[in-house]
């Protein structure tokens, strides 16, 4: 049977990936929404259609009504959202109010939710360390809660930090694998924010499209979590990429991550496939210090 999907951010790291998994299928017909914040035409995957525009205009921008929804196209960065304060509110709030109300207009088949795993640090307290975990947490409320009111079919799904192909490496919303890398191709030090021992738990975002789309297919409400169960702390990163570290001031946002529900894992017998001290040691061997002097 032919289904409609709408992936919003899809033109965004994790967004990309679902996307190339659900065109595979020949009966699905893929829809990408994205208004190009972070998103690239790079991350474009043939076989999809892609639409730019935000949120907010769904209702206008999406004439179809879609059997499933993935709502990824969010602000989606800890440490800036500080100072993006409007940005997040626009794109998070604003922007997830019009796509939670198209849903229920609509009678969207489920709408799955890309949630932040921020919530669960500080014993549930991350969700009012900055604006973009408040934000996120926030939709969290807001989609439980229309499933309560209005029925709403939802999953929600918590991602860890994403790592892996297409990640970007440069600019302000980097995230730290890729910068990593762009360092260690530079031969720089690793600027590591202090105090260095916060700790994440990495996840390939491969593991990661996959298993929204198993929450999709199988998953029914909140708590479907997706993280390696290993945290790193920075500084092991940088030492596994082989250092020198240099220390600098900035944010450095939880201590590591909190108890989270295991719905993934324990319904959907979801797991992860790479470790990120693999996937790091992978590509020194690839890009060899030698060739990084030449
Ligand atoms: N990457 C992670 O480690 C991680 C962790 C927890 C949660 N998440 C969530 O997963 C989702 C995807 O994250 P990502 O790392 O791929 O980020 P990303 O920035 O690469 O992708 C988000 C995409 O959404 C687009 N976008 C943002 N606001 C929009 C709006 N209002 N309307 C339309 N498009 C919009 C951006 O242009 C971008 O292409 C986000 O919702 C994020 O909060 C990601």
């Amino acid at each position: 049977m032919s289904k409609t999907i709408l992936v919003t951010g899809g033109a965004g790291h994790v967004g990309s990936h679902i996307i190339e998994i659900l065109v595979k299928d020949p009966n699905n017909k893929v829809i990408s929404l994205d208004n190009y914040f972070n998103g690239s035409t790079d991350n474009h995957i043939n076989g999809a259609e892609y639409r730019s525009g935000h949120t907010k205009d769904i209702d206008k921008l999406i004439p179809e009504t879609p059997d499933i929804v993935f709502h990824l196209g969010e602000y989606a960065r800890v440490a800036p959202s500080f100072d993006d304060v409007e940005k997040v509110y626009d794109m998070n709030i604003v922007g997830t109010f019009a796509v939670v109300e198209f849903c229920r207009k609509r009678g969207v088949g489920k709408l799955v939710y890309a949630a932040s795993s921020t919530k669960f640090a500080i014993e549930g307290d991350g969700r009012h360390q900055n604006p973009y975990s408040f934000t996120k947490a926030t939709n969290i409320d807001l989609i439980n809660n229309y499933g309560r009111w209005y029925n709403l079919p939802f999953a929600i799904c918590y991602f860890y930090n994403a790592f892996g192909p297409r990640e970007k490496g440069i600019g302000a919303y980097a995230t730290l694998i890729a910068k990593f890398e762009q360092i260690y191709l530079s031969g720089e030090p690793f600027t590591v924010v202090k105090p260095g021992t916060q700790k994440r738990n990495f996840t390939y975002v491969k593991d990661l499209a996959r298993g929204i789309i198993l929450t999709a297919q199988k998953g029914q409400g909140d708590g479907y979590t997706l993280g390696n169960t290993k945290g790193y702390s920075i500084i092991e990163i940088a030492q596994a990429f082989g250092g020198p570290i240099k220390y600098i001031d900035g944010y450095p946002g939880r201590t590591e991550s909190g108890d989270a529900p295991n719905k993934a894992r324990e319904e959907l017998a979801w797991d992860t496939t790479i470790d990120i001290i693999d996937y790091i040691k992978d590509f020194v061997e690839k890009h060899p210090k030698r060739s990084r002097e030449i």
